[in-house]
């Protein structure tokens, strides 16, 4: 269960949430991943210690150094600690103009330095209007992986997005999100091998929220969620990542 905090909360709210969730998530044996913004990440970090959660960024740069103000690079982003960054979000995409090709380079460069990319795809509402969603999403797929292998399924992970269940309230049916990840699941089998495709992590994201998760994560091809609103609270984060599903 991965939580994208995008541009929210101060230093203490940071420390104090982390605080509250990890008592809530205490026993756990689910996977969960913080990704604040990065400015907060070493207090993620130091909250974090001795603790099994994992930490990434929401964005980095693609090349080693260089004269790109605002930036950072994915050795600054491993020196600090993280283990994950998450790649080619949506808002990224629409409000930065971050390109498949773009993140297919950060893709690389990310696997270079030893961190994990969680890429994220996923359609707008137009483009799942007009019937092409997995054309979309397989655009997003082919030019995002361009040039990368993964040498195990645990070196990748991807995200389903769909831009119109993005901090809307409406979450795709679950039947919905299972048919593209499922789709995606098949992708990645082409690409890369049935071994290292079922262990991927494939992750649904758009208003996941406590009521929804449960349903959501008895899709057998979901594996977890990254969450955005709902994972800046820690009771509402805590459910989620101690989702229940009785038969998978
Ligand atoms: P919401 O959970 O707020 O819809 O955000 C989803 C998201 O974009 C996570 O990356």
């Amino acid at each position: 269960m991965a939580a994208n905090w995008k541009m929210h909360l101060n230093r203490r709210e940071a420390k104090t949430l982390v605080e509250d969730l990890l008592k809530a998530i205490d026993g756990t044996s689910n996977e969960v991943l913080i990704c604040p913004p990065t400015l907060l990440f070493d207090t993620v970090q130091a909250a974090c210690k001795g603790s099994k959660v994992a930490t990434g960024v929401q964005n980095m740069h693609f090349a080693d150094k260089g004269a790109f103000t605002g930036e950072v690079s994915a050795e600054m982003v491993k020196e600090a600690g993280a283990g994950y960054v998450i790649i080619g979000h949506s808002e990224r995409r629409a409000i930065f103009g971050e390109t498949d090709e773009m993140c297919a380079k950060k893709v690389l460069q990310a696997d270079a330095f030893g961190l994990v990319p969680v890429l994220c795809v996923g359609e707008s509402l137009q483009e799942r209007e007009s019937g092409s969603t997995t054309k979309v999403i397989d655009t997003q797929l082919n030019g995002s992986l361009e040039g990368f292998t993964p040498t195990s399924g645990d070196r990748l992970v991807i995200a389903y997005e769909p831009v119109w269940a993005i901090g809307t309230g409406k979450t795709a049916t679950p039947a919905d999100a299972e048919t593209v990840i499922k789709h995606i699941r098949e992708r990645l089998s082409e690409k890369y091998g049935e071994r290292i495709a079922n262990s991927v992590r494939v992750l649904y994201g758009g208003s996941v929220k406590p009521d929804n998760v449960d349903e959501l994560m008895a899709q057998p091809n979901i594996d977890g969620a990254l969450v955005g609103g709902a994972s800046l609270e820690a009771e509402s984060f805590a459910r989620i990542v101690n989702f229940q599903v009785h038969a998978k």
